[in-house]
């Protein structure tokens, strides 16, 4: 390989990122889940890489390869993603970009639930997930840098700011995932582009539609500025 001279501002960092959906079964062959491709939260996981971290991708159940020089825990449901991001504290920063189911259901079934003439569809009775980035945001070992993510549809800025105290993070990277958000083709979930706000105390700063390569490779390096001021 050829012999990388760029900087490595987070060298002897170990960073955290949460990417894709997570999977909560109904029985053994259906389940809910997010939309989610998982492009982002990889593309920001392969960046903090390439400025020198040690980078631990917890992901859900996506299509897409894992990226190169990170070490990847797959998991299918939020629990199980909770189980694997807490196991990895402590840690210097943690990411959430992925798109975790709120709900799951009650009880999954053990057998296949099957269509019974005459008797309608089945109700699912659902139960909230545990935030998983609310659990890290407050937890004992809190990162120095927790950063969560928010797909809205209406009222970005204000859902993203409320979201930022409630789940105790340092920064909201906000995205507008609604069909009018003008990002094409195919919109926010699933396609290459992005466009985020980056929500914190100090108010909202806008970036333009960029690929998510792009939106990983600046949100990369914010992090790693950040992160500079601290001791390692
Ligand atoms: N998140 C999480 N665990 C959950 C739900 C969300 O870690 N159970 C994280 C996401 O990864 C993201 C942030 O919280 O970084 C915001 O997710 P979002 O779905 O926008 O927020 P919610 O708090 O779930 O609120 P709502 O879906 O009602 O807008
Ligand atoms: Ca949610």
């Amino acid at each position: 390989a050829q012999f990388d001279s760029r900087p490595k501002p987070l060298a002897g960092r170990k960073i955290i990122v949460t990417s894709g959906p997570t999977h909560e079964p109904i029985d053994p062959v259906r389940y809910l889940a997010n939309r989610s491709s998982g492009k982002q939260g990889h593309s920001l996981a392969a960046a903090l890489a390439k400025l020198g971290a040690e980078v631990h991708l917890v992901s859900g159940p996506v299509a897409i390869a894992d990226p190169a020089g990170v070490a990847t825990v797959h998991v299918e449901t939020a629990r199980q993603m909770q189980a694997a991001v807490e196991s990895l504290l402590p840690a210097d920063a943690a990411v959430f970009v992925a798109a975790v189911a709120d709900w799951r259901t009650a009880g999954s079934a053990e057998e296949k639930i099957k269509k019974v003439a005459g008797e309608g569809p089945p109700a699912l009775q659902m139960v909230e997930n545990p935030d998983i980035l609310a659990g890290v945001g407050h937890h004992a070992k809190r990162p120095y840098l927790v950063v969560g993510f928010a797909a809205e549809t209406q009222d970005i800025l204000k859902n993203a700011a409320a979201k930022l105290s409630k789940k105790g993070a340092d920064f909201i990277v906000a995205n507008d995932v609604s069909q009018d958000s003008g990002i094409g083709p195919g919109g926010v979930m699933g396609g290459d582009r992005n466009r985020v706000r980056i929500v914190s105390k100090s108010g909202v700063e806008e970036w333009p539609e960029l690929s998510k390569e792009a939106v990983a490779a600046r949100l990369a390096e914010l992090i790693a500025e950040r992160l500079k001021t601290t001791v390692v």
